[in-house]
């Protein structure tokens, strides 16, 4: 059972109940050797871990070990009683090129040692092997998947997806598994591109495994135990980690951080404030013996590692994890190549939430290619405006209020941005735009990235105006240097239509606000919008939103169903309509272009409306989840 709990990028911050047991993902599980555990459970324990990763096929190789399992449980002989997982062996195959159990006998050594999650004994294909190899281990990894979950009794089981580096293999893996129907989906496979620092394989490898895996199963990336691949990979949808890197890099004298790994010999300093690090020194921690030195070194790998993993929630939690991609990217340049492979993928945004608790910051040029951006270059479309384009430079935000102007009947003002291209002062309010900051000054991806957008923007118009110190843009028009000249009467009525067609879609805005009478606020802000005496909606101060009331939904649901609608089942109506959330089980329908944390309306079967909310996921992930929270009420309406 999964719960979406927080939305970002095409991340998320769930809880899982496993037996009744909960983890919060993105989780790491730490791999324990049950042979030679470099740190104990209870060490363990006391850093936060709640669910660790083993081996079943080492404890089924082991006599005693085997027996003691069998015997009395895999959590009596680790002394644990959370989220025990196991592997099934498939990393010794990949390792030594065989095993010595079947998938059907590793399966039922899972199942009669009580693990709470299992893995059936999957491929694990080699990156660049020819495609027919990797073809024919595929159908082999789907045969066993076919055959173990048929044969499974009791366990949670992971169907692995594999494919090696071919994009059509992995899709077509993805698939499979997916129909098959497991309760957990690794991604498998990848050890060696990792090893090789292929991040932007590795980036493409996550991206069309996880295009058709479900949204109400969590991902697991196998192997990825560096944390300066979590942000990225929980960025791209993985959900779970585990980590055998904390002791093999201890037992090599190795140190990690988030920003790469240091060698041992070479520390003159600790640069970490963990409560090993702050008992010792560099050179104290030199002389001790190897084995205290590993126990050391584990402790503070281990302990880096579950703190980027709380990192990466609170950032999914703020609305800040592709800041923390960005940072994490320039751990390595090959971590950045592989962010911006990532970020060529168009199809990042449809999972993209529309508005976040933080700014959108100019990290590098690598952040004109963020779904924000694309998105709102994909939305400018949206907007039919009949005027003369005047084209002015950055100023302060907001950009209406410094230049003490708007856009007129006659003219259409727009800012010329380094981060959105072109920024129509009608929706300056809308998330993003406002809510953005980026360093001062030009570089040189801004200035091709704006000649591109206005060039473009400015092709739909007859006639454009640009001020002087745009010149460098190259814009076909006129040039001028008093902005005076393009003030005006304040054409309430056209921003008002442009931030409906913006927000909920081209002929909303007229939709909405035909006739309509809005109160400004004293710093010059829409407010509450009427007609008559009756309310249509509010725009939100703080990110543009549109939060709809009676009239508003009664306007907005002249749109063809389902846009902008969510429809309740039956049995939430009367509970929905008293004003409490939609949750995803009881969602029947939905438009399929609703993102998170959008404004929709929700409605019953006859297309009738009983409230508006905030969506709290996508259209895509409410009809796939059966729990947590779909829609957030805020009016309930009739
Ligand atoms: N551990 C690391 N990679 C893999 C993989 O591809 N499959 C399984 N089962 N375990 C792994
Ligand atoms: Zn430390």
């Amino acid at each position: 059972m999964i719960e979406i709990r927080a939305r970002d990028a095409s991340g998320r911050v769930t809880e899982l109940n496993i037996n009744g047991k909960k983890l919060t993902t993105p989780y790491l599980f730490p791999v324990i050797d049950p042979r030679k555990q470099i740190l104990s459970i209870e060490e363990i324990e006391k850093l936060g871990f709640n669910g660790i990763i083993t081996n079943s096929y080492i404890i089924n190789q082991n006599r005693e070990l085997r027996s003691r399992a069998l015997e009395e449980g895999i959590h009596s002989l680790l002394g644990f009683d959370g989220v025990i997982m196991t592997d099934s062996g498939s990393f010794q195959l990949y390792q030594y090129g065989g095993v010595d159990v079947t998938p059907m006998e590793i399966l039922e050594f899972q199942e009669n040692i009580g693990v709470d999650i299992g893995v059936i004994l999957d491929i694990p294909t080699e990156p660049d092997v020819p495609r027919e190899q990797a073809d024919r281990e595929l159908e082999e990894t789907i045969r066993r998947a076919r055959e173990s979950i048929k044969a499974r009794k009791k366990i949670l089981l992971s169907g692995t997806v594999q494919g090696s580096t071919y994009p059509e293999l992995r899709e077509k893996s993805a698939r499979k598994m997916a129909e098959l129907g497991f309760d957990l989906y690794p991604i498998g496979g990848v050890v060696p591109l990792m090893e090789k620092y292929r991040f932007s394989d590795l980036v493409k490898v996550i991206i069309h495994s996880r295009k058709y895996l479900p949204h109400d199963k969590p991902v697991h990336l196998f192997g990825a135990g560096h944390p300066m691949l979590f942000a990225l990979a929980s960025a791209l949808g993985c959900d779970l980690f585990d980590s055998a890197a904390y002791a093999l890099y201890a037992r090599e004298g190795r140190y990690i951080t988030t920003s790469g790994t240091y060698r041992l010999e070479r520390l003159r300093e600790l640069p970490c404030s963990c409560a090993v690090c702050t008992s010792t020194t560099a050179e104290e921690l030199k002389k001790l013996e190897k084995k205290d030195r590993d126990h050391f070194l584990a402790m503070h790998n281990l302990t880096v590692s579950i703190e980027e993993i709380r990192r990466v929630r609170q950032s999914i939690h703020d609305g800040s994890l592709w800041e923390l991609v960005a940072e994490r990217a320039r751990a390595h340049p090959y971590l950045l190549e592989a962010v911006r492979v990532a970020l060529s993928y168009s199809s990042l945004e449809n999972l993209e939430p529309v508005t976040k608790k933080s700014a959108f910051f100019y990290t590098g040029s690598e952040a004109l290619l963020r779904p924000e951006v694309r998105r709102h270059i994909k939305k400018l479309k949206r907007l039919k405006i009949n005027k003369k384009l005047v084209l002015l430079p950055e100023v302060e935000k907001p950009y209406s209020k410094t230049y003490g102007m708007m856009s007129t009947e006659e003219y259409h003002i727009c800012i010329a941005s380094k981060v959105f291209g072109v920024i129509p002062l009608e929706i300056e309010e809308v998330y993003p735009l406002t809510q953005h900051e980026a360093p001062g000054g030009y570089d040189e991806a801004q200035i091709n990235f704006m000649k591109k957008v206005v060039k473009e923007y400015a092709s739909g118009f007859e006639k454009v105006y640009f001020h002087s110190s745009l010149e460098f843009l190259g814009i076909e028009g006129e040039s001028f240097s008093d902005v005076e000249n393009f003030k005006g009467k304040n054409d309430i009525e056209g921003k008002l239509t442009a931030i409906g067609d913006y927000y909920f879609g081209e002929g909303a805005g007229e939709l909405l606000f035909s006739d309509t009478r809005a109160r400004i606020s004293k710093t010059g802000r829409i407010r509450e919008v009427y007609a008559g005496d009756r309310l249509v909606g509010v725009i939100r101060a703080s990110d543009g939103s549109v939060v709809l009331n009676v009239e508003g939904v009664k306007r907005l649901l002249k749109l063809p169903f389902p846009k902008n609608r969510v429809v309740a089942h039956e049995d939430a109506v009367e509970f929905v309509s008293q004003g409490r959330s939609l949750f995803c089980g009881f969602v029947e329908e939905a438009d399929m272009k609703i993102k998170p944390y959008q404004e929709v309306i929700v409605v019953d079967s006859q297309d009738k409306p009983i409230a508006t909310g905030r969506a709290m996921v996508s259209a895509e992930e409410m009809l796939s989840l059966t729990h947590g929270v779909a829609v957030r009420v805020r009016h309930r309406l009739g």
